[in-house]
């Protein structure tokens, strides 16, 4: 009898209507759509509009998430995590709400705030849970609304940033099974927290007495440092989760890496020894939607038919914190709502 393991059952994405292209913003700021294609490899992103918030997109991520793995009803699913380093509010989490929209009843319900890696972070979450069976079905929902955290005057991040959501539902099922999470990998490095990150509205900011500056409320990223440090934890990270799962990179079918930039994906492909075809590429569509990115990036995949039963897959993302983990699973052939 094969080990228990969480097995992926369902899949589904959503992003708001709102395109926003590098033409557009090179009409609102100092930048070009050569410049940005040229960094990052993204030509558009969508953005919520106002009014909007991430519990709305991880409802609709969420729902089609629940059909396509055709769950029965409310019952079916035991437990939520909403990935999101941009929740509704600091407090309550977001995820209840989204668990109580969806219908789901009075299920545990939590967040998981690991910024980009924070889907890795929550699938990593749900797969203990089901193991240790405190669920039998888990929702995990990576979900963003980055637009109104973006300095309009930071060209170096409101050129990057997208809104989205993406879920998955896991099921308790066993390792030889396809769908299965077979290794995880998680890390984290404290001492870098000051290059990327959102400081207002914490804590640390409330206990100053200091007034509150606008500029708090936006997102500030070093953005040169943090590209070294992604290459080099993702790549470790995937070497770390390919060990534990018994593949070699030549086995990995997939690379479904953070979506941050293409010049990251290409340097942690070369790294690896990944030919650029196994690369999953989707942020020239919708940008770095932080932690939403994997889970819309396997949709887009899937929905062009680019994964067969039993694939394997290397998912691997890097993040605020900084945080960084990686996840071996095969691909079970599950129908997208
Ligand atoms: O998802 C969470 C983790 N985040 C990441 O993984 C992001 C990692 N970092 C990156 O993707 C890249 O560092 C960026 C895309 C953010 C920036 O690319 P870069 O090649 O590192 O550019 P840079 O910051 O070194 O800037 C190069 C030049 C600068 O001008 P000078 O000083 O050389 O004159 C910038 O002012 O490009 C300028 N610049 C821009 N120019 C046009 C910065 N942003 C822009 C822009 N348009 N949007």
């Amino acid at each position: 009898m094969s080990e228990p393991a969480a097995v992926l059952a369902g899949l589904g994405a959503h992003v708001p209507p709102r395109t926003v292209t590098n033409e557009e913003l090179s009409r609102r700021m100092d930048t070009s759509d050569a410049w940005i294609v040229q960094r990052t490899g993204i030509r558009q992103r969508h953005w919520a509009d106002p009014g909007v918030a991430t519990s709305d997109l991880a409802v609709e991520a969420g729902h089609r998430a629940l059909k396509s793995a055709g769950t029965a009803g409310p019952d079916d699913i035991g437990m939520v995590i909403v990935a999101t380093a941009t929740p509704d509010t600091q407090c309550p989490a977001t995820a209840p709400d989204v668990a109580a929209r969806l219908g789901l009843g009075t299920i545990a319900a939590l967040d998981v705030s690991a910024g980009c890696s924070g889907f890795v972070y929550a699938l990593a979450t749900a797969s203990a849970a089901l193991v240790a069976g405190y669920a039998e079905r888990v929702l995990v929902i990576g979900a963003e609304t980055f637009r109104p955290f973006l300095d309009p005057a930071d060209r170096s991040t409101a050129v990057i940033f997208g809104d989205g959501a993406g879920a998955v539902v896991l099921r308790r099922g066993t390792a030889d099974e396809p769908g299965a999470i077979v290794s995880v990998d998680l890390g984290a490095d404290g001492t870098l927290k000051e290059l990327v990150g959102i400081p207002g509205n914490g804590s640390r900011h409330r206990s100053t007495d200091r007034p509150p500056d606008p500029a708090d409320q936006y997102l500030f990223m070093h953005g040169k440092e943090v590209f070294v440090h992604a290459v080099r934890r993702m790549a470790q990270s995937s070497s770390a989760v390919l060990a534990q799962a018994g593949w070699s990179v030549g086995q990995v079918d997939h690379v479904v890496g953070h979506q941050a930039n293409l010049r990251i994906l290409h340097a942690l492909a070369k790294q690896l020894g990944v030919d650029g075809e196994r690369l999953v590429r989707h942020l020239d569509q919708v940008g770095n939607t932080s932690a939403a990115s994997i889970p819309l990036a396997l949709a887009d995949a899937a929905a062009q038919g680019r994964f067969q039963a039993g694939d394997r897959l290397l998912l691997t993302a890097f993040g605020a914190g900084l945080t960084w983990g990686s996840v071996a699973l095969t691909w079970p052939g599950i129908a997208l709502a």
